[in-house]
């Protein structure tokens, strides 16, 4: 009888756990306050598995369902879950009201979706949100307030969206936001206040987007920033990347970390890391780079596409322009001196020539009285020229010279 009733209540036991099983959806994996139902592979709709889960569960997983809608109120009775998983299923939005209630929720994942808009007050209710992921979407733009009620949200993740642009004010009030990643985007600039009041953001990652430039007024204000990406962008390294070329030095220097920033133009500098262009290629940029500084002319979106390389070809020209009026100048001062030299020179030759010419004729006329023939003439000449000759060099060494030694020979001092 008693091994009997053992047994009975073994199996009143196993029934009774069996029975409470059941409040677990099949293909989900229920522990204690953590619910697994991801990769379900069934065609159920999530609010049919909603209503068979455990509502004091913290943690559920509904990762790789497939589910195409969320309705508002599903999760209205889940208000202690504090993490959230909705990675990789098929929604195209979050209505407002769909996460109503979840005051409680610290992580929130709706990464690998096919959200292309959400309304304002998605998340409005999430006043505890600490991490959002909504990378792998199609979002293109984001209402202004999206993240207005994230008072709490410490890390948001914007990865691989389809973002051009961002308002100045996306991310005001995020003032706990510590980490933001906003890579592989569309964006063509970042304004110049997307990250005023974020004084607690450690890494920011703009990597793989279409920034050509980035003023450093636009990532002061993040005072705390340590880690910043920039790889992957079409970057014109011209003087506008000057103010943001110092600012990664600073960084560096300050012991954060700033990946390659590779120029894509100018062509010199094509595929070099801006961080490692020696400051003496800028140079031509110095009258231009204090311009730059003034923050009135330092607003990224107000710098017209291409007018930075129109700005920096300019500044070759005048360069240029300036060095050929020196070598014109330097040219004719030069040709000028010779052609006087030349002048001078000449002038001398003739009059020298005019005196000998001269004194050969006197000489010419005292010989033809002799008419001897033309090749004896030619040693009397020779005579000539060695009488002649000592007169010159006397005549002339006598005005040069400042006295005769009286030794043997005569030597001119
Ligand atoms: C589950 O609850 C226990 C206490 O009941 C708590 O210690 C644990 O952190 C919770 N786990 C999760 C994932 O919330
Ligand atoms: C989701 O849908 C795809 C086809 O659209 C299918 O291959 C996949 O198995 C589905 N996943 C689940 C979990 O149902
Ligand atoms: C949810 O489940 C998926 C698939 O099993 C897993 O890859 C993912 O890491 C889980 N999410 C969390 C937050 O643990
Ligand atoms: C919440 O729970 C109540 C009962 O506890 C139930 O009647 C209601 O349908 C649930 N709401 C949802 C949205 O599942
Ligand atoms: C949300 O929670 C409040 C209590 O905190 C409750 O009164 C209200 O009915 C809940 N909303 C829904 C839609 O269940
Ligand atoms: C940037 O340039 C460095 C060397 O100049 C190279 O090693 C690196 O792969 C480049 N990065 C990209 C993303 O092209």
């Amino acid at each position: 009888m008693q091994s009997r009733m053992n047994v009975i209540s073994l199996l009143m036991t196993l029934l009774c756990f069996c029975g409470t099983s059941t409040s677990c959806p099949s293909g989900c994996s229920c522990n204690v306050n953590r619910t697994d139902c991801s990769d379900l592979n069934q065609l159920a709709s999530l609010d049919s598995i909603l209503n068979q889960l455990p509502f004091d569960t913290s943690y559920l997983n509904l990762s790789n369902n497939n589910f195409t809608t969320v309705e508002p109120g599903s999760f209205s009775n889940f208000s202690i879950l504090l993490h959230l998983d909705l990675s990789r299923n098929l929604l195209s939005t979050i209505n407002p009201g769909c996460l109503s209630n979840l005051s409680s929720l610290l992580h929130l994942d709706l990464s690998r979706n096919l959200l292309s808009s959400l309304s304002p007050s998605s998340f409005s209710h999430l006043n505890n949100l600490e991490v959002l992921d909504l990378s792998e979407n199609l979002l293109a733009r984001l209402p202004v307030n999206l993240f207005s009620g994230l008072g709490s949200l410490r890390e948001l993740v914007l990865r691989d969206d389809r973002l051009k642009e961002l308002n100045p004010d996306q991310f005001k009030g995020l003032t706990e936001l510590r980490r933001l990643d906003l890579s592989f985007n569309s964006l063509s600039s970042v304004p110049t206040h997307l990250l005023d009041g974020l004084q607690n953001l450690v890494w920011l990652s703009l990597m793989g987007n279409k920034l050509r430039t980035l003023q450093q007024t636009s990532l002061e204000p993040a005072t705390a920033l340590q880690h910043l990406l920039l790889e992957g962008n079409p970057w014109n390294c011209n003087c506008n990347l000057i103010s943001l070329k110092h600012w990664l030095e600073w960084i560096t220097y300050t012991g954060g970390s700033v990946d390659s920033a590779n120029c894509s133009l100018p062509a010199n500098l094509h595929g070099k890391d801006l961080r490692t262009i020696p400051m003496e290629m800028f140079r031509h940029c110095y009258p231009l780079y204090l311009e730059t500084r003034n923050p009135s002319a330092a607003d990224g979106h107000q710098v017209p596409p291409g007018s930075a390389g129109d700005c920096m070809r300019q500044r070759y020209r005048t360069v240029s322009v300036r060095r050929a009026t020196a070598t014109v100048v330097v040219a004719g001062v030069v040709c000028g001196v010779v052609c006087v030299m030349m002048v001078v020179t000449a002038t001398y030759g003739c009059i020298y020539a005019m005196l000998m010419a001269h004194e050969q004729q006197q000489l010419i006329e005292g010989n033809s009285q002799q008419q001897q023939p033309l090749m004896v003439a030619k040693e009397p000449e020779q005579d000539e020229k060695e009488d002649l000759m000592p007169t010159i060099g006397k005549g002339a060494e006598a005005k040069e010279c400042v006295g005769w030694m009286a030794f043997p020979p005569e030597v001119c001092v």
